[in-house]
């Protein structure tokens, strides 16, 4: 499956299992807004009835604008998080006195506006007008980071942006397949890609997932130890094929620069793996805990050395401790 196949499966998956939600009827972007900015901390199954109060309460951006805001905490009482309120009070009246009613449809324009932070002015953008942007919640979060090895805990806006970035390249060339695409994550994340249990057996791009490959689903996303020494995990793949090892060069700045290492798992296409050992490296600031695996694999970037070249390549000492014990087994 490359990139477009995943898609198109995600979408595809989409259209026969998404659950009928009231606010997958519109693409009123008022409408998407209300609701994306209830379900950012409430349960769908709370937020059913609160939005289609709150639309007859406020049926438009106008209305809300002009509403009392004690009606409007009013309609809102019971779901929690009151500044949500206040936020789309303010926002629905900036929207009125200087954008004439229309709800802006560019992310950078969105973010302008009071309480549309990365991911409401995302998800309106994506939803609602089908910008190409992905809004990254908890649920999207854990499926990409399944999907693709990220290695992240997804918590902080530069974290969820980097699956931003991965989520970006899935997007569907076609503007009106945006919204659905979008949703497809979400849902995904919502029935199948469970934190605990996901159903893999259900999941229609289970085949290129590398968690479900290497049987590791409940490492990611991963879960930040608050130790003063970071520790880091790594899978460290061991690669021989027609007697050739493949290498990875370390960035020219940074820690270990420039050196050169056996690469990481999430970095080539497994196809089998055996685990061999563990190895260790403490650093100043920081350790490396390291899970070696022999693998054969589809594809991989970096270079191919035989033994006596890789004897000659300048390797942080931890790795040479693996290729020497790797050697001798
Ligand atoms: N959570 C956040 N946005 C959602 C959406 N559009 N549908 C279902 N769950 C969601």
């Amino acid at each position: 499956m490359n990139d477009a196949e995943i898609t198109h499966a995600l979408l595809a998956w989409y259209d026969a299992n998404r659950r009928d939600l009231p606010w997958r009827k519109t693409r009123d972007p008022y409408r998407i807004w209300i609701s994306e900015v209830m379900l950012q901390q409430t349960q769908v199954r709370t937020v059913i009835d609160y939005y289609e109060r709150f639309l007859r309460d406020f049926p438009d951006v106008r209305v809300l604008a002009e509403a009392d805001f004690d009606r409007v905490l009013k309609s809102w009482e019971g779901l929690g998080y009151y500044r949500r309120a206040r936020h789309l009070h303010d926002a629905a009246k900036r929207i009125v006195q200087e954008h004439d009613g229309q709800i802006p449809s560019d992310t950078d324009e969105l973010k302008k506006l009071p309480g549309f932070g990365f991911y409401t002015a995302s998800s309106v953008a994506s939803i609602a007008f089908g910008r190409k942007t992905v809004p990254v919640d908890g649920n999207i979060v854990r499926v990409v980071s399944r999907l693709f090895h990220v290695r992240t805990d997804g918590k902080s806006v530069p974290e969820r942006r980097r699956i931003q970035r991965v989520a970006e390249r899935l997007l569907p060339e076609d503007t009106e397949e945006v919204p659905h695409f979008v949703q497809s994550l979400m849902e995904l994340g919502a029935l199948v890609c469970l934190p605990d249990r996901p159903d893999c057996d259900s999941c229609p791009i289970t085949v290129v997932c590398k968690a479900r490959v290497c049987s590791d689903q409940s490492r990611y996303p991963i879960r930040r130890k608050r130790d003063k020494l970071l520790v880091v995990h790594r899978e460290i793949a061991l690669v021989r094929e027609g007697g050739k090892i493949l290498m990875v060069k370390r960035a020219g700045n940074g820690l270990l620069a420039s050196m050169w290492e056996f690469p990481e798992i999430s970095s080539v296409r497994v196809q089998s793996k055996r685990k061999l050992f563990e190895a260790t490296h403490t650093f100043t600031h920081l350790k490396w805990a390291l899970d070696v695996y022999e693998c054969t694999i589809g594809d991989g970037k970096g270079e191919w050395f035989t033994p006596d070249e890789v004897e000659a390549l300048a390797l942080p000492a931890v790795f040479r401790r693996i290729w020497n014990r790797w050697m001798s087994e």
